[in-house]
């Protein structure tokens, strides 16, 4: 069991990619000063994708151009292709993000191609991204579960995480795009993966539909991982994945592990504050336990 755990917050990129009223670039930029000021020191900002594909996020450049940077906060972006780094790179991002997925159908219906024909794709991605000096992180989505097929056979994800590590990335970011993973699937999964690759470059995805995000935390703290993703107020899904619900809410995971005694270095009331405040910007509830909770104490 780790003392200390690093919280990659995804909401401003996972969280925002899936509402369906554009939320403007002012707030995605008061949103990140947020949680800029939490203690968080990962926040995925935005994603330099098709913007046709993913339009609540075409204004990536605005918002990095706008955003006030903290010292040792390192601020990412979604990438799929050269055309993506290049617009990252012009935003003077921190670190890059690629991803795709372990399964045929979804890779497809969310990137256009093939597994296959995906890795020529990303790998001057992770070349030139490298060169610069910055660190890239790979996802690999439906590890647990795709909307299209179903299961996912654990050689696909051991495959696709191989092919993303040798092309040099520093981190994998395991996904369970439509939060259908059960605890013993993460150990099982986990425990795959860690004959061959190292613990400490896992990381995990957790989204939250089946009520099951918070129990698979636990099940990858007691596989000694140590880098979670979460979005505050648990907003979330991808768009090309039907029933993918939000992404596990960074005031719950940091509800339980500051109670367990794991270091995070994030004030946790900061982040309820901005879960309140998103409220507002897109004018519903979020699913968050906590938040939940301070609605109905006031
Ligand atoms: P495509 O249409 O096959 O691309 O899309 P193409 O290479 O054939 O290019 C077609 C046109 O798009 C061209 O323009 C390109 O310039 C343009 P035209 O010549 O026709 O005028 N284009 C771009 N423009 C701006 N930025 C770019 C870019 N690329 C091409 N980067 C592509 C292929 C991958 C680009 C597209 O399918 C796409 O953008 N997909 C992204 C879908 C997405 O963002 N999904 C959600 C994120 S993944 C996720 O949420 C899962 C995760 O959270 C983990 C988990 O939960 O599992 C990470
Ligand atoms: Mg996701």
């Amino acid at each position: 069991m780790p003392k200390s755990v690093i919280i990659k917050e995804v909401g401003p990129r996972d969280g925002l990619q899936n509402e369906s009223a554009v939320v403007p670039t002012e707030d995605k930029v008061e949103l990140i000063r947020r949680l800029s000021d939490s203690g968080l020191k990962h926040i995925e900002v935005s994603s330099f994708v098709n913007p046709k594909w993913i339009p609540a996020l075409a204004d990536a450049s605005d918002v990095f151009a706008q955003i006030e940077r903290k010292d040792g906060v390192l601020y990412s972006a979604l990438v799929p292709n050269e055309r993506g780094l290049e617009r990252a790179l012009t935003a003077n991002v921190d670190a890059v993000n690629i991803f795709m997925s372990a399964s045929e159908s979804h890779n497809r219906k969310n990137i256009n191609k093939s597994i296959e024909d995906t890795f020529p794709v990303l790998s001057p991605v992770v070349k030139s991204a490298k060169n610069q000096g910055l660190p890239v992180r790979g996802y690999v989505s439906t590890v647990f579960g795709c909307p299209y097929e179903g299961k996912v056979n654990i050689e696909s994800v051991l495959n696709v995480s191989h092919r993303l590590l040798e092309m040099g990335i520093d981190e994998l970011s395991l996904g369970d795009t439509i939060g259908v993973a059960v605890p013993s699937q993460v150990t099982e999964v986990i425990e795959k993966l860690t004959t061959e690759i190292p613990r400490e470059k896992i990381a995990l995805h957790f989204h939250a539909t089946y009520g099951t995000a918070m129990a698979n935390i636990w099940a990858g703290l007691n596989s000694g991982i140590s880098i979670f993703d979460a979005a505050v107020g648990g907003l979330g899904g991808c768009p090309y994945a039907p029933g993918a619900s939000g992404n596990v809410a960074t005031e719950d995971v940091l509800y339980m592990l500051h109670r367990m005694g794991i270091e995070t270095g994030v004030d946790e009331s900061k982040i309820l504050d901005t879960a309140a405040w998103l409220e507002k910007v897109i004018g519903r509830n979020v699913a968050s336990n906590m938040r939940a909770v301070q609605r109905g104490a006031s």
